[in-house]
């Protein structure tokens, strides 16, 4: 049965435009990123987050006022929070039967088992990069292709990667037509908060080759032919991407004009290390800190201005991504395309960036 047809109807009923019920599956780095991004919009609301168990998190929750849920149905599980001093609304399927969509943040691979809950509560649901394309059957990215979101059932927001490399070849390849792609991915270890992953005294290099990141790409703009290499390295705040471009003849451009390109599309910092002295990925967080940014995230994929070069046809440059927090503001836009409130992606970007900044108390 197809539930969230009817469920759905009443969003833009009239002139009075509905709020989006969102409910959060896995409230750890990313879930409560999503849950404060969408908190912060006047369109949609947060009606639970879950936790396995009464543990780390679940302080942050009631802090924010967002109503605990447990991950599982189970009565026992479910009193556990009560007896550790944590008011549970009920277990997983009592929080979709509230929500019209799920953002679903729990680990990689998890997510899978999950799908079938969300089908059959008939709620649209929202998976995250640690899952596979071929699960969802759809993925997305704002500046790529919120347009064949619209209305569907589902989605998966491709990863902090795939978000990034997509920022900027995505404006270029609109410019291009064509484009072939070669990077290499330089991979943080492990999130900040994250005790259990490494290497903390080597460099691994990825040894599935091409690496599944570049590709990905493809996901969401199946015309950028895109390949990638990737390697570890023992830091835990951003990766850095080193990125060799060929652009077909004829393209117009200079290192100057795509500069002025990527500095007029969202979501793209474009600075001078050697104006600023943000040479390293640690500077460059110590930006986001200083400009408020909440957990010091960078929604933004930060490009080394003086790192631009383009040779013929062959464009060279760097970026950082900031793993945590790029894909956060694109969760929020991928509400807006599933539940159909907002067909145009800049418009959505806009919107998002605005409130969350408002938010964050940095306009
Ligand atoms: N971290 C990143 O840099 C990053 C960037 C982009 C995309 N992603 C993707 O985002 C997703 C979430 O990653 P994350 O880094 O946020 O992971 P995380 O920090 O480990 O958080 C995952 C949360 O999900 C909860 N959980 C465990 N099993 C669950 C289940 N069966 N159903 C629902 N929730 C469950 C965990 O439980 P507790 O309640 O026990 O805490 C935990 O709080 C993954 O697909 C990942 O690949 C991560």
């Amino acid at each position: 049965m197809i539930r969230f047809v009817n469920r759905y109807s009443s969003l833009t009923h009239g002139c009075e435009t509905m709020v989006i019920k969102v409910a959060i599956n896995g409230y750890g780095t990313i879930g409560k990123r999503v849950a404060d991004a969408v908190d912060a919009q006047d369109d949609m609301e947060i009606v639970g987050v879950t936790k396995t168990r009464p543990a780390f998190g679940c302080d942050l929750a009631v802090r924010k006022g967002y109503p605990i849920y447990c991950t599982y149905d189970d009565a026992e599980k479910i009193a556990a929070f009560a007896s550790a001093g944590y008011e549970c609304h009920g277990g997983l399927t009592d929080l979709l039967n509230i929500a019209d969509i799920v953002i679903d943040c729990s680990p990689g691979k998890v997510g899978a088992g999950n799908l079938e809950k969300y089908q059959s509560a008939g709620v649209k649901w929202i998976f995250q990069g640690g899952e596979k394309h071929a699960m969802t059957g759809m993925s997305y990215t704002s500046s790529a292709n919120h347009e064949e979101n619209l209305n569907v059932e589902g989605t998966r927001v491709v990863s902090c990667n795939t978000t990034g490399l997509s920022r900027t070849l995505v404006p270029l390849y609109n410019h291009c037509g064509s484009l072939s792609v070669e990077c290499t991915m330089i991979r943080r270890a492990a999130d900040p908060g994250d005790s259990s992953k490494g290497p903390i005294n080597a460099i691994k290099p990825v040894l599935k080759v091409p690496s599944h990141h570049g590709p990905d790409v493809m996901t969401v703009k199946p015309e950028i032919s895109i390949n990638s290499m990737a390697v570890a390295v023992p830091t835990t705040i951003m990766h850095v991407h080193v990125i060799v471009a060929q652009l077909p003849e004829g393209h117009g451009l200079t290192t100057e004009s795509i500069i002025d390109m990527w500095s007029n599309e969202p979501r793209i910092i474009l600075m001078s290390g050697g104006e600023t002295g943000i040479t390293t990925t640690a500077e460059v967080m110590e930006y986001a800190r200083d400009i408020g940014r909440k957990w010091g995230d960078l929604h933004e994929i930060f490009v080394w201005r003086d790192g631009v070069k383009l040779e013929a046809n062959t464009l060279y440059y760097f970026q950082a991504i900031h793993q945590e927090s790029d894909v956060i503001p694109e969760n929020v836009d991928a509400i807006r395309a599933l539940m159909g409130t907002e067909s145009n992606w800049r418009v959505s970007v806009e919107k998002t960036d605005n409130a969350i900044a408002q938010y964050n108390n940095i306009l």
